[in-house]
């Protein structure tokens, strides 16, 4: 039987791929943005501004403040990518969430689950860098290679947890093979795998299954609850793997993003560390809008994980304001194992 060895939750955003200056590339498009969830009510930026004016965020924006954040985060991450080194996991489960990279708006499955042998990615090229928004293509060594690299994915493990979604009443799409869009801004399997490939694994990819879920965009969400559930249904298929192999499950993205919001991730945070499932699937789905939807990733993994007996510690959860109006990316970090 295989056995889960590993159990990883992360960010991945351009936060931690920048440098803290950079950061800054970014708040233009916080002030254009019209409308910012925050809270379950929606803002504008000067809005925002004016709200969240106590808390001295500007502060926490300073560059001094950045440059120690950011510090923090690259420690972090090179601890998870220590560990994970040190337990060598054979294969890994990634659950991330696409961003029209994969897919486009032509089609946006609410669950995919690649079961294919090969995965791909590669740097931008001149065309797609023209059309991508600023401070984005700046983060993209974070996740892509410098040339076009293949990496294997796990076939019959991805074939098993098929079988077993659709046995429990999970329709999910399959994958074999990721699709290519011709003049499209992104090509590959995306941030949210490419991170973990990069900077959890440092480019030594094991077999892998990318599990997406389209925690982002209107209106075929899956629900926190249903995130859980298939997280639990993907623990069952693990199980019923006839396999001397070890598994990771990794969770990618979060925490609350664009705008930070320091208590709902020590909600999330203390939920995971204390297995209450019944926080982590009870939080309002207006919780989950933008970036800060990626925590359904967090919660699909802790699907897995709370079956395990592995136990953990956060590495570190740390707020990276970018602006006065309290946009920017709160990192967090756990492992268990
Ligand atoms: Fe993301």
């Amino acid at each position: 039987m295989a056995k889960i060895t590993l159990g990883m939750w992360t960010s991945h955003g351009p936060t931690l791929s920048t440098t803290p200056q950079e950061w800054l590339m970014r708040v233009k498009a916080d002030q254009n943005r019209p409308s910012h969830p925050f809270r379950l009510k929606n803002y504008s930026f000067d809005e925002l501004r004016d709200l969240r004016r106590s808390e001295d965020l500007a502060e926490q924006a300073s560059l001094d403040q950045r440059t120690i954040r950011h510090g923090r985060c690259m420690t972090a991450i090179s601890k998870m990518a220590d560990i994970w080194n040190d337990v060598k996991p054979d294969v890994a489960i990634i659950m991330g969430n696409d961003q029209k990279e994969i897919f486009n708006d032509e089609m946006i499955p609410a669950f995919t689950v690649f079961s294919g042998d090969t995965l791909y990615n590669e740097p931008a090229s001149a065309e797609q860098i023209s059309m991508m928004a600023p401070g984005i293509h700046e983060a993209e060594d974070g996740h892509n290679p410098s040339e076009y690299t293949e990496y294997p994915g796990q076939p019959e493990l991805g074939r098993l947890i098929i079988e077993q979604a659709t046995k429990e009443g999970f329709d999910v799409a399959q994958m074999t093979k990721l699709p290519k869009h011709e003049k499209h801004w992104s090509s590959g399997v995306g941030h949210a795998f490419g991170y973990i490939y990069r900077q959890v694994m440092r480019d030594k990819v094991v077999p892998n299954v990318p599990i997406i879920a389209n925690t982002f965009f209107p209106p075929n969400q899956p629900t926190a609850k249903r995130c859980f559930e298939f997280g639990r249904m993907v623990g069952r298929a693990i199980k019923g793997w006839d396999s001397d192999l070890t598994v990771a499950i990794i969770g990618s993205g979060g925490m609350s993003h664009f705008v930070i919001d320091e208590d709902l991730d020590n909600l999330f945070m203390k939920a995971l560390e204390s297995r209450n499932a019944d926080v982590l699937t009870n939080l309002d789905e207006g919780y989950f809008q933008t970036g800060t939807s990626e925590l359904k990733n967090w919660i699909s993994a802790a699907g897995v994980m709370f079956e395990t007996s592995l136990q953990g510690e956060m590495i570190d959860y740390v707020p990276c304001y970018r602006s006065e109006a309290g946009t920017g990316t709160a990192n967090g970090f756990v492992c268990w194992r």
